[in-house]
């Protein structure tokens, strides 16, 4: 049945582009991936209605797609692993943070390649609503940019002049709501049948409550419950996140085409990433936390089909943080396997490494990361130490078990030690959305400020801020060496604190996120790159990884990072095992020398590749406090 449908679809999509250039090479393209995009519609929705509306939109987004990005598409179709390459690295910043407006970026350019940058995430540019907009997550048009950022056209333009310059332009697409000022909400408010239909809407508490049972919150805080009462409607809605952001209906067909018309639309762009924000919540189930849900994996495989078919020059970035046997299915797992998404954040990892340097021990960060299912070799993962949210101690009862400790206990020890309730912890961060309820509290703060290098400041110490530095070196090369795309969070190159200066705007004062959201200080980059202070330190530092990485093959994504500990936890040590040699990394997590036994670690001698140092491996050898070397073998 299905091959006929897709044949039906083939000649429909024929007959619209019929005197094409191009369509040879886009029908090649419906014949690799139109198998894929039937099994995850038909999965979901009903296949023989929905696909010729499908065939439709590529039709359309085809026929917008310009000759440079046509071009652009063959160019990754030879170079389908460019997002696992060693020499790939990522930087995270917000357009007016950082540069003010889009104009501004296309004058940072330079800086970032400088840097060593290939791949650059935006973080939320399209059309906001007004006043608190979840830092932009609360989207009220995706096919127009935030006014004073500057326009599509703009956005346009600098996504050519990053490509030209070897970087990729990512921006975030958020699937799971839109703002309640969005047009499909305001129509739906109006009673248009149609668009009451995307969205969740409930005439009385019944079903809400029925859900809110197993539903966990997402900002307990500012934001209590899942569901908000609508007057103009007189409805409930559903709301994970705030209630000014209205959670979609992606079990009606319309809706998903909407979708895949946005896509399009921002792939014509220019567009390399979509960071699919929330993916985890996009499919709702009764008796369940609404999360992961196997819909969610067929949509996404439908979704990435038609881009790959349109767009393939377009990569996907899950972004789902949620618990480590749940996020190896946005990479893809059975049937999905190289089908989903081509990247996704290691929300594991990042938890791992912070629990690690405040524990002095890696074992647990071990454990967890053996414990992973393996993942396409075809994909991913993004690995980071910060990014624009909080810190969620997201660790595993099973995992902690298995490391022989206590899960709730050990997340109670990392949220007091980042947040400022730990004596002798070396972190400034601050709670957030602590939940009574549950005990569950998560962590705001800057990778400098969580790492040390604020109170060695505070405190004038010199020795401590030595130590603190390199602790952090010794995590970014953590995220840096384990493989996947590395994502530099906007200032901590130059080692940026917490910034309070949030609390005095009232869109942002709730919200201590913003703490680690400062404006990009370019007086700091400027003595940070005459190798001065602190910043110049860190971005002496920061730079040698990004170096060392782009010459190391065996960082290369295809293969999995290897992990074990040594000296009752206190090293760590990542193996890559690579057909181009394999790379052994050794990590110090202690502010302590550590006298290691290097037999079955490396021998003779070797180069370590972040210092361009000589050793020699023989016996036992001492590795500094932080130390972080790459040894290649
Ligand atoms: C993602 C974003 C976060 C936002 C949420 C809702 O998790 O990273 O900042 O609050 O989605 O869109």
């Amino acid at each position: 049945m299905s091959s006929q449908a897709l044949a039906a679809g083939r000649k429909r999509l024929a007959d619209a582009l019929a005197s094409d250039p191009d369509l040879d090479s886009l029908l090649d393209r419906f014949d690799n991936w139109s198998k894929d995009l039937w099994d995850g519609l038909d999965a979901v929705y009903d296949g023989h209605r929905t696909l010729p509306q499908v065939i439709e939109v590529i039709a359309r987004i085809h026929k917008g797609r310009s000759a440079p990005l046509r071009q652009r598409d063959n160019q990754r179709i030879l170079q389908s692993d460019w997002y696992q390459d060693p020499k790939s690295i990522g930087y995270v910043c917000y357009t007016d943070l950082f540069a003010g407006d889009l104009q501004g970026i296309r004058s940072k350019i330079s800086y970032l390649k400088e840097l060593g940058i290939t791949y650059l995430h935006l973080m939320p540019l399209l059309n906001p609503r007004p006043g608190n907009s979840d830092g932009g997550y609360a989207v009220m048009d995706y096919k127009s940019v935030r006014p004073d950022l500057g326009t599509m056209e703009d956005l346009a333009e600098l996504a050519d002049d990053l490509y030209k310059s070897g970087i990729s332009l990512t921006l975030d697409l958020v699937l799971n709501h839109v703002a309640k000022e969005h047009e499909w909400a305001v129509r739906a408010r109006a009673g248009e049948a149609k668009y009451e239909e995307y969205f969740y809407t409930y005439p009385d508490r019944k079903i809400p409550d029925q859900y809110e049972e197993t539903l966990p919150e997402i900002f307990p805080t500012f934001a209590p419950g899942n569901f908000t009462f609508n007057k103009e409607m007189n409805k409930y809605v559903w709301t994970t996140f705030n209630e000014f952001q209205w959670d979609v209906n992606w079990s009606n067909p319309n809706l998903f085409l909407e979708y895949v018309d946005i896509i399009g639309y921002l792939a014509n762009q220019g567009t390399d990433c979509v960071r699919l924000d929330a993916i985890a919540f996009i499919w709702k189930r009764l008796g369940t936390n609404c999360q992961n849900q196997p819909e969610v994996h067929s949509i996404t495989q439908a979704l990435r089909a038609i881009s790959k078919i349109v767009s393939p020059a377009l990569i996907f970035k899950a972004e789902a943080i949620v618990g480590p046997q749940d996020v190896v299915h946005y990479l893809g797992q059975g049937k999905h396997a190289g089908k989903v998404s081509d990247l996704a954040y290691h929300n594991s990892l990042m938890v791992q490494i912070w629990s690690a340097f405040a524990a002095r021990d890696g074992r647990l960060l071990d454990t967890a990361l053996s414990r992973f299912a393996p993942v396409p070799t075809t994909s991913a993962w993004a690995t980071y130490l910060r990014c624009h949210d909080d810190i969620g101690w997201a660790i595993d009862d099973s995992d902690a078990h298995a490391a022989g400790i206590n899960g709730h206990a050990h997340r109670n020890f990392c949220a007091d030690f980042y947040g400022n309730e730990f004596k002798g912890s070396f972190a400034r961060g601050v709670h957030f959305q602590s939940n009574p309820l549950t005990g569950d509290r998560r962590t705001s703060g800057s990778a400098a400020s969580l790492i040390g290098i604020q109170r060695a400041i505070e405190n004038k110490d010199a020795a401590d801020l030595s130590t603190a530095i390199n602790r952090l070196i010794c995590a970014y090369a953590i995220v840096f060496g384990f493989g996947g795309m590395p994502l530099l969070y906007m200032g901590d190159e130059i080692g940026m604190l917490n910034d309070e200066s949030y609390k005095n705007d009232p869109a942002k004062a709730d919200d201590n996120r913003w703490i680690h959201r400062p404006k990009m200080d370019w007086e700091l980059v400027q003595s940070a790159q005459n190798g001065d202070g602190v910043a110049g330190r860190v971005f002496t530092a920061i730079s040698a990884l990004i170096n060392a990485r782009k010459n190391l093959n065996s960082i290369h994504a295809s293969v999995t990072a290897e992990t074990e500990t040594q000296n009752d936890g206190a090293i760590l040590l990542i193996r890559r095992k690579h057909a181009a040699g394999t790379l052994t990394q050794i990590y110090n997590l202690t502010e302590k020398t550590q006298y290691l036994d290097t037999f079955n670690v490396a021998f003779g001698d070797r180069i370590e590749a972040i210092s361009g140092r000589k050793m020699h491996f023989a016996g036992q050898v001492a590795v500094p406090p932080y130390a972080a070397w790459w040894i290649h073998e």
